[in-house]
């Protein structure tokens, strides 16, 4: 068996974790592994029973590495992508900073996979896009969108670990009738509900919900009109999104329940009578997008709502990036 020498960038961070622990879950062919971040501190991640030194980024001799995971800052990875990749190095970007540029393949395995074939650098986009995309690819196959109004409820992991200590924090805080004060978002997310996602922007929405715009038709290749509203939840881990869409073709809704069940890293669970549908805790720790409340729009003929779950670490993550290294591995046979 061969060893591919791999790299993570943010190996201290929820997402550089989280690939760690995927990696060994999916038994990767891992030749040699070397954690970075900020600076090493004495700092060590667990992998394979092991425990490997953190070093700096900074010091780092690219030249012995294979593929390299960048799941630290859009900064870091201005910074130091184009130092790896100068060595050779495949590198596969968990930040925004190279998701635009033309480029970049901008890569979920599910709908674009072939997009990664010949790339050096490629990256995987935001949490919230790809289980979004997962969800309506098979729809835009079979019936062709017209557009789509996306409301998202979003996990404060999303947001890095700083975050979810917050949460944990003003929970605490609540609870015991201490003052709350806030520190990663402008308001306390606990028992509260952030109507923003990230700093607002152009016709005043947000970074996150533009990303859902814009990276949903770079994936699709299509310019189709994506609305979005970006909320933060005082949820740890998975996102939930309500989705509704308008198909060019008319559907009937035992059929779309169908498709979407056969189609690629989907589940449905869809029995609302009895209790059964999708949420974030079912949907945490596992790769599936969960998909659910199919159900005809009231006024529009093609209109359909749809409520999508899946873990951000994962699949809006950690997994999606390591199946896109998975199938470029005969690269390193
Ligand atoms: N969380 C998600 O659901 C999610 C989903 C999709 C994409 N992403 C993206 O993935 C990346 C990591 O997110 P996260 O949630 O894992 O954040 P996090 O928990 O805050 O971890 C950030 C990691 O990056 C390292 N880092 C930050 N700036 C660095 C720099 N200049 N040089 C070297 N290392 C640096 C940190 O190292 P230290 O320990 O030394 O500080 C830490 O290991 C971000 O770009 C984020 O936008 C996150």
């Amino acid at each position: 068996m061969y060893g591919v020498n791999v790299a993570i960038l943010g190996a201290t961070g929820l997402v550089g974790q989280k690939i760690l622990e995927i990696l060994e879950e999916r038994h990767f062919p891992v030749g040699n592994l070397t954690a970075l971040a900020t600076e090493g501190q004495g700092r060590t991640v667990r992998f394979r029973g092991e425990d490997i030194p953190v070093r700096s980024v900074d010091s780092m001799e690219w030249s012995s590495v294979d593929v390299a995971f960048f799941a630290a800052s859009a900064e870091a990875s201005r910074t130091y992508a184009p130092k790896a990749i100068a060595q050779g190095v495949t590198v596969i970007d968990k930040s925004s900073y190279f998701r635009m540029d033309p480029s970049v393949p901008l890569v979920v395995p599910e709908v674009n996979g072939y997009a990664a074939r010949d790339a050096r650098l490629i990256a995987s986009p935001n949490c919230s896009t790809i289980q979004m995309v997962v969800a309506l690819e098979p729809l835009r196959r079979q019936y062709g969108l017209k557009r789509v109004i996306v409301s998202t409820y979003q996990a404060v992991s999303g947001t890095g670990r700083e975050a979810m200590e917050t949460l944990t924090r003003e929970s605490r805080d609540v609870l015991d009738d201490r003052t709350v004060t806030p520190s990663t978002y402008p308001t306390p997310i606990a028992f509260n509900v952030l109507p923003y996602c990230d700093k607002f922007g152009e016709q005043d929405y947000t970074g996150e919900e533009w990303k859902l715009t814009r990276e949903t038709q770079k994936i699709f290749g299509e310019p189709l009109p994506v609305s979005a509203t970006a909320v933060r939840v005082p949820v740890f881990v998975s996102h939930a999104e309500s989705v509704y869409v308008e198909t060019e073709q008319l559907f009937d809704v035992a059929a779309v329940r169908n498709l979407l069940a056969s189609s690629p890293g989907l589940r449905v669970i869809d029995d609302p009578a009895g209790g059964e549908v999708p949420v974030p805790w079912e949907a945490a720790d596992q790769d599936l997008v969960l998909v659910g409340r199919l159900r005809r729009d009231l006024f529009v003929e093609n209109g359909l709502h749809l409520f999508v779950v899946a873990d951000n670490l994962r699949k809006g993550a950690a997994t999606n990036a390591i199946q896109i290294v998975e199938s470029l591995l005969p690269r390193w046979a």
